[in-house]
């Protein structure tokens, strides 16, 4: 991993990730073309980890631009780092129906789009399912998505069989908390840790929590969204303030002549954490990319740390009215309740605030569990 080789994380299972990874997730409006096009550059700059998901719909590209630049003499296959999520309602089908086989499925959908035999990471994409079906995002007839009950356990079990195939040299999870991962952790008979947890973390929700427990038990947490994402996406809660235009950390950018996006990026790696970054722009692909060489001091560090507000921004709702509500998250008893409209998900913890999108013909919002079979999941019902 000729580029990486001295940014690179060792994982629990004795396999490497490089700590800044290139994000692929742009708003359905861009077309595919770009991912190309801005993987091919990223990879010219030096990003050896590619993060992607089945549900990006863009693995095709991807798999071309890595094919392209192998075929070119810049990299092996095995400089790059490929992280793909299995799709949901794989994990939904296969739960329910008592066939391991789909969580492999959905891997192996991946590797044909991307005509590579393997990926470096596979992770569970969330720690809910979808209904099954015929549709990547089932929705019922008010447009909203069907979720259904899981068991992560059983999901987990089928991704190490993937692992011991050799589709996938290492395996992890998404947006999972505490409470989830302890789960897997504690799960009789467990042959692999997850290697990393990737979840929203940046400035504003910087997870210290989360990121203590995970560095006791050797599993990475990887910050998505860390540049406060784009707003122009179905699931980015719109109206929050950025990140980017934050008085305190530009004022720290220009202490160190660097921009507000490497110092956003510098302070996850310092604290330990891999850190995900998207651009389709060249001069920004190439910026974000400039974090190796300058440090934050412990001052400048503690002063991020006190930026945070435990806002987050990904909603992972359908819901895509402008007017939105702030919710904060209580203890909640978790036992025997059924969701019927699950609007958010995650890895979230009591004291966190909520930025919900939220229908003007709504009378209230409220919290409740979503019963998955595991009673761990917080989720909302719009009411
Ligand atoms: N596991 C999950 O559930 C999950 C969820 C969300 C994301 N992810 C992964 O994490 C990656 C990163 O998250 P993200 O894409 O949501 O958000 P992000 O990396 O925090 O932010 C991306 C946005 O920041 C802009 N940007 C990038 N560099 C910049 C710079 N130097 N200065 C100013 N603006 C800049 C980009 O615009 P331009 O492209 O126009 O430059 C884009 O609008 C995703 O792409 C995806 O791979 C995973």
């Amino acid at each position: 991993m000729r580029a990486m080789r001295h940014f690179s994380v060792k994982l629990n299972d004795g396999h490497s990730m490089p700590i800044l990874g290139f994000g692929t997730s742009a708003p359905t409006k861009v077309a595919k073309s770009k991912v190309e096009e801005a993987l091919e550059r990223a990879i010219d700059i030096g990003y050896r980890h590619i993060d992607s998901a089945y549900i990006y719909l863009n693995e095709e590209e991807i798999g071309r631009a890595i094919r392209k630049k192998i075929a070119s003499g810049t990299v092996k296959r095995d400089d790059i780092f490929y992280t793909s999520k299995v799709l949901c309602r794989v994990a939904y089908l296969w739960s329910t129906f008592s066939r391991p086989e789909l969580v492999q499925t959905s891997l192996e959908m991946s590797l044909k789009k991307l005509q590579l035999s393997y990926v470096d990471l596979f992770l569970i994409h969330f720690p809910i399912a979808l209904k099954p079906g015929e549709e990547i995002l089932p929705k019922d007839t008010d447009g909203k998505l069907i979720s259904d009950t899981v068991d992560l356990c059983t999901t987990w079990e089928a991704l190490e069989k993937c692992k011991e195939a050799g589709l996938a040299k290492s395996i992890g999870v998404s947006n999972f908390n505490v409470k989830q991962l302890e789960m897997i952790l504690n799960k009789p008979g467990l042959k692999y840790k997850p290697v990393c947890n990737q979840v929203e973390c940046h400035l504003y929700l910087n997870q210290s929590k989360l990121l203590n427990f995970c560095k006791s038990k050797d599993i990475v947490l990887t910050a998505y969204g860390a540049l406060g994402s784009d707003p122009e996406k179905e699931w980015v809660t719109k109206n929050y303030p950025v990140i980017l235009e934050d008085p305190v950390l530009n004022a720290i950018a220009e202490k160190h002549q660097r921009t507000a996006a490497q110092v956003a990026l510098r302070y996850q790696l310092q604290r330990g954490l891999v850190v995900l970054a998207k651009s389709f722009t060249e001069k920004r692909i190439r910026e974000n990319f400039q974090v190796f060489d300058f440090q934050l001091t412990p001052e400048d560090m503690e002063t991020l740390d006190g930026l945070n507000r435990n806002l987050r921004y990904f909603k992972n709702t359908y819901d895509s009215e402008d007017s939105s509500v702030t919710i904060e998250i209580g203890e909640i008893d978790m036992s025997g309740t059924n969701s019927d409209e699950v609007v958010g998900s995650g890895a979230f913890c009591p004291g966190e605030f909520l930025y919900l999108a939220h229908s003007p013909c709504s009378a209230h919002v409220c919290l409740t569990a979503y019963n998955t079979g595991n009673e761990n999941l917080l989720c909302l019902r719009m009411g």
